[in-house]
């Protein structure tokens, strides 16, 4: 079993997404620790619930970014965790703690990378008139919404979508390729080559790939 630790700044549907996969018979990942930057995320509630050890770490009670992220390592290398997964943790991250989790640690980003990095993406995917967005899970680099792409989602864009009709449409794909990105990671699947990710035993020639699992 994998162990993960999924850090979050809020709602955690995302979290619950991974919560329900590793409830499932046979899925090779278990959460041994859920980390909020936020006392009042509604993740930790989901967290809870489903028995999972939780920390709060407030950055506002460290001097820097750096001193927060060691403290955040030393708590993720005490749960003995191996995967670092970010669910909506909305917090950036210093060079040092990319580093020391490089290829151990992914993102879920509500768009297309590297296409819309950043904040209020659906806003300004609505406000170009694109026709397609999606959500992307990727390792993590040091520049933000940076890394080597694990999975995919594609999700049109309706003409009289609202930024929030699009986010729910796209999270809902969000919920599907998380689990399955940890899936593909935990069974040994998964691995970077030249900055691209490889996926043993699928059928696409690399990380453009939308089902790592399929
Ligand atoms: C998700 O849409 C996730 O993709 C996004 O925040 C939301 C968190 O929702 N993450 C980012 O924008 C990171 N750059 P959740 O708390 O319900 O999982």
């Amino acid at each position: 079993m994998m162990k993960l630790a999924v850090l979050i700044s809020g709602r955690g549907s995302n979290l619950q997404a991974l919560i329900n996969a590793c409830a499932e018979d046979g899925f090779p990942a278990e959460i041994v620790l859920v980390l909020s930057n936020k006392a009042d995320a509604y993740g930790l509630e989901r967290a809870q619930n489903a028995g999972i050890p939780t920390t709060v770490l407030n950055h506002k009670d460290f001097d820097d970014r750096e001193s927060f992220d060691a403290a955040m390592s030393a708590k993720i290398e005490e749960a003995d965790a191996e995967l670092v997964c970010l669910a909506g943790f909305m917090r950036l991250l210093s060079d040092s703690f990319v580093r020391q989790w490089r290829d151990r640690l992914i993102n879920i980003h509500p768009s297309l990378l590297p296409a819309y990095k950043g904040l209020h993406v659906h806003e300004r995917v609505v406000e170009d008139g694109a026709r397609f967005s999606g959500c992307t899970v990727h390792f993590v680099r040091p520049a933000m919404d940076e890394g080597p792409i694990i999975a995919q989602a594609v999700v049109p864009v309706l003409q009289d979508d609202t930024a929030d009709d699009l986010a729910a449409r796209i999270l809902e794909q969000e919920h599907v390729i998380y689990p399955q990105a940890v899936r593909a990671i935990s069974e040994g699947r998964v691995r970077v080559s030249a900055e691209r990710v490889l996926i043993e035993g699928s059928d696409l020639p690399d990380g453009a790939m939308r089902n790592p699992a399929g």
